[in-house]
């Protein structure tokens, strides 16, 4: 079995005087909670720069679905590179963009009459799907939901509501969006228990919502993550999307899945919205579409995507270098990978599920497929968040050559890329453990 080799103090001499270079020229705007410093990678391992390896379960904030520098992903990079590197998909036309345009269509639930928009990013995606919902309903107002993270520029970022930090001096943000609790059934923010609450986090939404300050027909769209992402990978109740839409449909409210972090095979399907049965009106896409190449995707059904020549373009969206390693990526996962995140994702939760068992901390093991979570808590009873403990328990796997992340205010995410082995994951519940049962008794 392979495991993380750490020969050196971290960061090590190489790193640190990399990351002292860093703190003089780079935006201190990121956050880097602890000071990896990547030099190399394959599949889901890390080599830093004095030669120590770590094992990544965070696939670059669940990008690199395909693992670190597939062999596929790299000679499609590497090919269409030889042939064309950009000539902008706004004002002409080339094959890898009509190429993945129509293997998206395809991909994307519902009868395949759909349009591609492509931007670099989940942000700009996003920031389509905003804008689409617009201009097609010539309605103004949007609802979006408590922890969301829709992206960083004004418009997604509008959207968010997930750290105050994220917005803080950027006011007046867009106007006209109103956030709403999500299904987050470990902390109901109506104090309910599932399933005898009835989805009164739906209802709500047309009962109370709807009744008193927001007139539904001025609603342009419910903007939802299918999974919530950095708000703490939560699972809504399996009906949540179901109902939801069905009150959106009702008024003539388009239903937007931004599937930024949960899409392209993550959670053992396609699209995390295929576990609920909902075929959303537009989906935004990025992060694991292009395996670490820059790429983000707007998909709609043509008959929403109706926007007239000028209304929105990209210099560099859909760059020829990142649709062809979408194409590669796209092959990968339909060919094995996404059965892979299902089988792996269900071997990991059982083994968090068996630690939980007997680590008081753990208040929540959640997830579907590669997209997993583990809540800490001081206390199962009170559900008091155990943010320092969180933050305690990835910094000690740091030292132990295990990469973490967290989402939420106290949870810890497991995003490998999605090739991960049984193996990978033993070596990363055993660092878990340990580094647990360090923090937390
Ligand atoms: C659900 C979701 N939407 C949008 C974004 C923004 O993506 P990007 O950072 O590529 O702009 C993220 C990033 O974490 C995300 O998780």
């Amino acid at each position: 079995m392979k495991f993380p080799d750490i020969k050196t103090t971290l960061p090590g001499p190489k790193a640190a005087a990399l990351i002292g270079v860093d703190h003089n020229h780079v935006s201190p705007s990121y956050t880097r909670i602890y000071p990896l410093v990547a030099e190399k990678g394959e599949g889901l391992w890390i080599h830093d720069p004095d030669g120590n390896t770590f094992l990544d379960f965070t696939a670059g904030i669940a990008v690199c679905a395909t693992g670190h520098c597939h062999p596929h992903v790299v000679n499609a990079i590497k090919e269409q590179a030889n042939k064309l590197l950009h000539m902008s998909g706004t004002d002409f036309y080339y094959t890898s963009q009509i190429t993945l345009a129509e293997k998206l269509a395809h991909l994307v639930p519902g009868d395949g009459s759909n349009k591609v928009y492509f931007g670099n990013s989940g942000a700009e995606a996003v920031e389509a799907a905003f804008k689409l919902a617009r201009w097609y309903t010539k309605r103004e107002l949007n609802l979006a939901f408590f922890g969301a993270f829709h992206g960083r520029t004004m418009g997604a970022l509008s959207l968010t509501a997930s750290k105050t930090i994220q917005k803080k001096y950027y006011n007046p943000l867009i106007p006209g969006i109103t956030h709403i609790p999500y299904a987050y059934c470990y902390r109901c923010p109506y104090h309910m228990s599932y399933p005898e609450c009835g989805m009164e986090c739906v209802r709500w939404v047309e009962d109370t919502l709807f009744r008193t300050t927001v007139p539904p027909e001025e609603v342009a769209a419910i903007f939802v993550e299918p999974i919530q992402g950095e708000g703490g990978y939560i699972v809504p109740p399996p009906e949540f999307h179901r109902e939801l839409q069905k009150i959106a449909k009702k008024y003539g409210i388009l239903y937007v899945a931004d599937e930024v972090q949960s899409g392209m095979g993550r959670t053992g399907k396609m699209f995390a919205m295929e576990h609920f049965g909902v075929v959303p009106d537009i989906m935004a896409l990025a992060k694991g579409i292009a395996s670490g190449m820059p790429l983000g995707a707007m998909v709609a059904r043509s008959d929403i995507m109706v926007w007239e020549a000028g209304s929105h373009a990209s210099t560099f969206g859909g760059n020829p270098v990142s649709c062809s390693a979408a194409l590669a990526t796209i092959e990968l996962l339909e060919a094995e990978l996404m059965e892979n995140a299902k089988i792996r994702g269900e071997y990991l939760m059982t083994g968090l599920r068996e630690l939980q068992k007997s680590i008081e901390c753990m208040g929540d093991v959640r997830g579907k497929g590669l997209m997993v979570a583990v809540e800490l808590v001081k206390d199962r009873d009170t559900k008091e968040r155990a943010t320092d403990w969180r933050n305690e328990v990835i910094q000690k796997a740091f030292q132990k050559g295990l990469l973490l992340l967290g989402c939420g205010e106290n949870s810890i995410r497991f995003s490998p890329a999605l090739t991960v082995t049984v193996e990978e994951i033993d070596v990363c519940l055993s660092i878990f453990e340990e580094s647990l049962r360090e923090v937390a008794g």
